[in-house]
């Protein structure tokens, strides 16, 4: 503890999840030292600087508000796990790429070693709080890490997912839907308990943080996840449905959704849903179910996955076929590359999977993209020649055969779509993988429409 604050925070891992949050934190409880530590020294360099590591709306400002006063970003691990009071571990947990549960279940080797870490430099006891998406039951395997230390010091582990979403993270970190905090229920782990409360009370209000068991917390995280994206799963089957029988599935989600029991949100059809969550999270609770014998829920969950892969391939297809079955040679320009709109975070983008299937169907491609342009060039490095980048989209389109709207940036809703009509080989395709753009306009401009999950728009006989 020190001076003039109450306490000190950690939170070890400054990124998507870890850098937003701490920093509303701050900005919120100009009563504790808040400092987050990373590995990455580039990336804790560019907290520091003018220019974020991460794009995110409204960020800015609040780092700016709190950075110097009571936000610190450092790349002094040791130091700052000896002095804090609570560490949040906010490092990744990709899925596991080698050995037993490759491919499905997460890899925990960071956070193993975080553990021995917070073990080695701590000199008094300390509320550890699992920041990141685990697998059920790991906060036990932290415990028994941190608890096996000889110097006599207690850490109580409890677990508090974060629920943001990326373009909407401080938004969500502002006005929670909820905020969950698992514990366990012995005096220690319920006093250490009332310790995050305490922080997160300085602006939610109290009927909406919610307290729990640990198991229950961790596992409410990944099932949220679950429901999420299963609905966008169910949707993209039914625009597969759509197109077959002339139906539309905006006005199907728009029907459908106004039953309040189901309601209106996560029914946009789309190429697929992308980013570092889902995906990682179904899977990891595939592989749990496993596991735990029960492989009925696991092959029922595994479909969420599934689905999503076939939306992005058939996707694909259907460029193929409406551009003659052949894409050899012609100039494709891909509208957005993020995994969604308002963020420049291209982590399991439908938009990588379509653009090496482009690839290999011989396009040269060219990229478009307000905020992601950075990370595309890593994604696609192998793609040499047949590979642009270019920030305009009105230059980008210059020459090409067709657009594919992989993100639903606004700005692509407004664009003059004359003026782009001009700039391209005739027949000039529009596939909408998004359903964002106004489809009749731009048919009545002499383009060939096809969004997903409605009947195309095409001049062509
Ligand atoms: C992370 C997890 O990936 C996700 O499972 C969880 O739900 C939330 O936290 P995110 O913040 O999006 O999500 O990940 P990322 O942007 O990759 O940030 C993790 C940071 O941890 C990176 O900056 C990385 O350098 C850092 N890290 C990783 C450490 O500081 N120490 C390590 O040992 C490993
Ligand atoms: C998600 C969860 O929303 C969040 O609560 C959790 O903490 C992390 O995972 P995020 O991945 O940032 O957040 O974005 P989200 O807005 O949920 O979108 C995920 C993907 O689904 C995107 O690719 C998005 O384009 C896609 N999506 C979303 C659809 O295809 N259709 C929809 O109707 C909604």
């Amino acid at each position: 503890m020190s001076g003039k604050y109450i306490k000190n925070l950690l939170c070890i891992g400054a990124g998507y999840v870890g850098g937003p949050t701490m920093a509303m934190i701050a900005s919120k409880c100009p009563q504790y030292r808040v400092t987050l530590v990373d590995i990455n020294h580039q990336r804790i360099d560019e907290w520091n600087s003018d220019r974020l590591p991460i794009y995110e709306p409204g960020l800015d400002e609040v780092v700016r508000a709190a950075r110097g006063k009571n936000l610190f970003f450092s790349t002094d691990i040791e130091n700052n796990i000896r002095e804090a009071d609570i560490i949040f571990v906010s490092v990744n947990t990709p899925t596991k790429t080698f050995g037993v549960g490759a491919g499905m279940a997460a890899d925990l080797q960071y956070w193993e070693k975080t553990a021995r870490q917070i073990i080695a430099c701590s000199e008094s006891s300390k509320i550890v709080v699992e920041k990141s998406t685990l697998p059920v039951r790991t906060a036990l395997a932290m415990e028994r890490i941190l608890n096996s230390n000889d110097k006599g010091l207690h850490f109580d582990v409890l677990s508090n997912p974060e629920f943001l979403a990326e373009g909407t993270a401080i938004k969500d970190l502002l006005s929670p839907d909820r905020v969950l905090i698992g514990s366990r229920l012995t005096d220690s782990g319920v006093a250490a308990r009332q310790q995050i409360v305490d922080i997160y009370a300085n602006w939610v209000p109290a009927d909406k943080i919610l307290t729990s068991d640990v198991w229950s917390s961790e596992l409410s995280k990944l099932v949220a996840n679950v429901f999420l994206s299963q609905r966008i799963s169910t949707i993209n089957a039914i625009s597969a449905i759509c197109e077959k029988t002339e139906a539309d599935v905006t006005n199907v989600a728009r029907a459908v959704g106004m039953d309040q029991r189901i309601g209106a949100r996560y029914l946009n059809a789309s190429i697929g849903f992308g980013g570092s969550c889902f995906k990682k999270d179904i899977l990891n609770l595939v592989y749990i179910s496993k596991s735990y014998g029960l492989d009925e829920v696991a092959d029922y969950l595994h479909y969420v996955v599934k689905m999503n892969d076939y939306q992005k391939e058939r996707f694909v297809e259907s460029m193929l076929q409406a551009m003659f079955n052949t894409l050899a040679g012609k100039r494709i320009c891909l509208f957005g590359f993020a995994f969604k709109a308002d963020t420049g975070d291209t982590r399991e983008s439908p938009a990588i999977y379509i653009a090496k299937r482009l690839l290999e169907e011989r396009a040269d491609l060219v990229i478009t993209d307000p905020k992601a342009l950075r990370n595309a060039r890593k994604d696609l490095a192998g793609g040499g020649d047949h590979v642009t980048y270019i920030a305009d989209p009105y230059e980008a389109v210059s020459g090409c055969h067709a657009i594919a709207v992989m993100t639903e940036w606004d700005l692509y809703k407004s664009l003059d779509y004359k003026k782009i009509f001009e700039k391209m080989i005739k027949p000039a395709f529009i596939f909408d993988g998004r359903n964002i753009i106004d489809h009749p306009r731009c048919f009545d401009i002499g383009f060939n429409i096809y969004p997903l999950g409605k009947p195309p728009l095409t001049h062509l006989e």
